[in-house]
C-alpha cells in the first residue's frame, strides 16, 4: 500500500497547495504539521480524492485516484476529518455501521470498535448529543470499522483531555502493529516528534522538508515553517521541543 503525491496543485481562491511532492511509504506513521492556515487540511482532502488538484496527480498503489471508485478508494482510505458533522439522529452505533459499506472482511465488529476505542457504553447514546471529545472518539471508531489499510487522520487528538489523548495514541500504535499506514494532521510539534517515524512540514502550502522524523524535525526547519525559534528541551520525554526563551513574556 503506497500513497504517492506528485507535483500536487491546487487553489480555492485564497489559497495555492503549490508543487508537492511525497510519498507515505506502507506501515508508516506520517504527520504533516505546520502553522494553522498552512493548508494541512486541505493536502488530506486531496489524498482521498476529496478535492481533485489543479495539477499533478495521487496515486495509490501506482494507480491515479481519479481512476478509482469511492468504494474503491474506500475500502484503501478510512478518514477522520477535523469538522465533524452530525447525521441525523442516529445512535453512536449506527453511525459506526454506517462506515461499514465497503468492509470485506467479519473479524471486527461495530461493538469491537467502540471497545477498542474506550467508549462501549456510548454505543446506545445519539451521536449529536455527545460532547467534541466523545464524538471525535465514534469517528476514530468509525474508521477502525471501516477497516482499511491506511488511515488519515485530522488533528485526532483535539479537544480530547489527557486520558482520552493517551487513549488515541495507543489506537495509533495499535493500528500500525496491526499493519495500518496511517497519516496524522497535527499542528502540534512534539506530537508530531513523539508519534510519528515520517513527517513533512508545510509553510504557505508548500513543503518546508519531507522525510525521516529526525531528519525534518530540526530546528533550522521548524523556524522555516513557523517563524518561530525554538529551542530543544533535554530529557523532557515527548516535550522535546520548546519555543525559544524570547516567546514567553
Ligand atoms: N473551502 C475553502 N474555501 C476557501 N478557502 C479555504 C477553504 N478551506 C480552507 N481554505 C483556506 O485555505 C487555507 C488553508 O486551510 P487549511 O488547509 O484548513 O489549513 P490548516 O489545516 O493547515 O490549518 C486557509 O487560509 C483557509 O482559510
Ligand atoms: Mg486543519
Amino acid at each position: 500500500m503506497l500513497l504517492e503525491l506528485e507535483k500536487l496543485n491546487f487553489h480555492n481562491g485564497t489559497f495555492s497547495i503549490r508543487d508537492v511532492t511525497f510519498s507515505v511509504p506502507s506501515g508508516t506513521i506520517l504527520g504533516i504539521g505546520g502553522q494553522n492556515g498552512s493548508g494541512k487540511s486541505t493536502l488530506l482532502k486531496l489524498m482521498y480524492g476529496f478535492y481533485r488538484p489543479h495539477g499533478g496527480i495521487v496515486k495509490l498503489d501506482g494507480i491515479p485516484l481519479t481512476g478509482l471508485s469511492p468504494k474503491e478508494i474506500s475500502r484503501k482510505i478510512a478518514v477522520v476529518n477535523q469538522e465533524i458533522s452530525d447525521p441525523f439522529n442516529f445512535t453512536v452505533l449506527d453511525v459506526v455501521k454506517l462506515s461499514g459499506y465497503s468492509r470485506l472482511n467479519d473479524d471486527i465488529t461495530p461493538e469491537n470498535a467502540l471497545e477498542t476505542c474506550g467508549i462501549p457504553h456510548l454505543s446506545g447514546r445519539i451521536f449529536s448529543e455527545l460532547s467534541g471529545g466523545e464524538k471525535r472518539l465514534v469517528t476514530i471508531a468509525a474508521a477502525i470499522y471501516q477497516d482499511a489499510d491506511m488511515i488519515l487522520m485530522d488533528e485526532p487528538t483535539a479537544f480530547l483531555d489527557v486520558d482520552k489523548e493517551q487513549t488515541v495514541r495507543e489506537i495509533i500504535h495499535n493500528l500500525r502493529e496491526r499493519g495500518r499506514t496511517i497519516v496524522l494532521v497535527l499542528h502540534d510539534i512534539n506530537m508530531l516528534n513523539s508519534l510519528c517515524s515520517h513527517v513533512v512540514l508545510l509553510r504557505n502550502g508548500g513543503v518546508v522538508a519531507s522525510g525521516a522524523k529526525e531528519d525534518v524535525l530540526t530546528l533550522e526547519n521548524l523556524e522555516k515553517a513557523y517563524s518561530v525559534k525554538f529551542r530543544v528541551l533535554e530529557d523532557a520525554g515527548p516535550y522535546k521541543f520548546a519555543p525559544a526563551e524570547k516567546y514567553f513574556r
